[in-house]
């Protein structure tokens, strides 16, 4: 891409990104909002990531078009014009500008963790839903898989009493949900107290690491989207191209398997009316659903709730 292009306005540089990502063969899944939108809308992203980037400060899309007619600072033309070449050759959005919305708050991240997904957003609001109704706010929770820490950290913005244990399997997604758990959350909320990160020696292993860093405590809540595909062909080229793989795939090539182990052994871990609150995918709900109610001598007491499209999105199990 020649200087040439460089834009001169902001308004100019949202049109030329978004000539450029129109030309991109890998944009053509139109979204819920209509293909335009779409473009428009990343283009909108990029240009803030791009002047972030030059000028090491966030630009609100408010203020992206009361400059509209502004000179774009050239330091940012030129990185817009390297990302948004790189989205066009298609590098995931989030990859590009390292940013994340996610329900309330920006997350950072990069190839080492899941890009936070819509579905993930209404496991937490369930969960912020049905703890809200508890007698007393929940006090510990536990989160299986915390790669970027959007669960945890929305739970423990919302919650100001709470301390979350979070595990992980991935060095590099410890680090990054620490230093959001650090950014989002500001030394008042105190987030190295209050976000306990563990290691997890293998990926077949799920409580362990709980058991040594609980002891005798007892949580009000497990919360967990694990990973629940089976390689093959279950997910989009995008996906499996750029997501890490932990994440993703089960293992044991068995896609119930985080499921099987929280529904056998989880109530070990909560208190007497604790509970769970797991993200599901929306096809394998009634086998999931099965192995909690199936369990020998019974125990948990299941809701299923549903995410925008209204698919079998979240399962809550709470011990009966
Ligand atoms: C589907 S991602 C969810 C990440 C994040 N909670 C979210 O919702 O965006 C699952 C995460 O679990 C981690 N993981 C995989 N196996 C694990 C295990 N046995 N124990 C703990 N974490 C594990 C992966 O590295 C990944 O970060």
């Amino acid at each position: 891409m020649s200087n040439d292009h460089r834009p001169r306005t902001y308004f100019d540089a949202i049109r030329v990104t978004r000539e450029i990502l129109a030309t991109s063969e890998f944009i053509l899944n139109p979204g819920p909002l209509g293909l335009e939108n779409r473009l428009q809308g990343e283009a909108e992203q990029l240009v803030a990531a791009a002047y972030r980037s030059a000028k090491g400060q966030s630009i609100s899309r408010m203020d992206l078009y009361a400059r509209a007619r502004e000179v774009f600072p050239e330091n940012a033309g030129e990185a817009l014009l390297s990302m948004a070449a790189l989205r066009a050759a298609g590098r995931p959005l989030q990859h590009v500008t390292g940013i994340q919305q996610f329900l309330d708050h920006e997350y950072v991240v990069g190839p080492d963790v899941l890009i936070p997904r819509p579905e993930t957003e209404v496991l937490v609001t369930t969960a912020i839903r049905e703890l809200s109704k508890c007698e007393s706010p929940p006090v510990l929770g536990l989160e299986i898989g915390l790669g970027s820490g959007v669960v945890s950290i929305e739970l423990l913005a919302r919650f100001s009493g709470l301390r979350m244990v979070g595990s992980e399997l991935v060095r590099e997604a410890r680090e990054r949900a620490s230093k959001n758990a650090e950014r989002i959350l500001g030394a008042d909320h105190k987030p190295a107290e209050r976000l306990t990160i563990v290691e997890v020696a293998s990926p077949l292993s799920v409580w362990d690491p709980f058991e040594s860093a609980l002891r005798t405590d007892r949580a009000d809540f497990v919360i967990s989207n694990p990973p629940y595909l089976i390689r093959g062909n279950e997910a989009e080229p995008d996906v499996v191209n750029f997501e890490p793989e932990e994440a993703l795939y089960a293992p044991a090539e068995d896609p119930l398997y985080f499921y099987r182990i929280i529904a056998a052994r989880g109530r070990e871990f909560l208190k007497p009316d604790g509970r769970v609150f797991v993200e599901i995918p929306h096809e394998r709900a009634p086998q999931i659903r099965e192995l909690f109610e199936g369990l020998p001598g019974g125990g948990w007491r299941i809701n299923v709730f549903s995410d925008l499209v209204g698919r079998e999105r979240v399962l809550v199990a709470n011990i009966m």
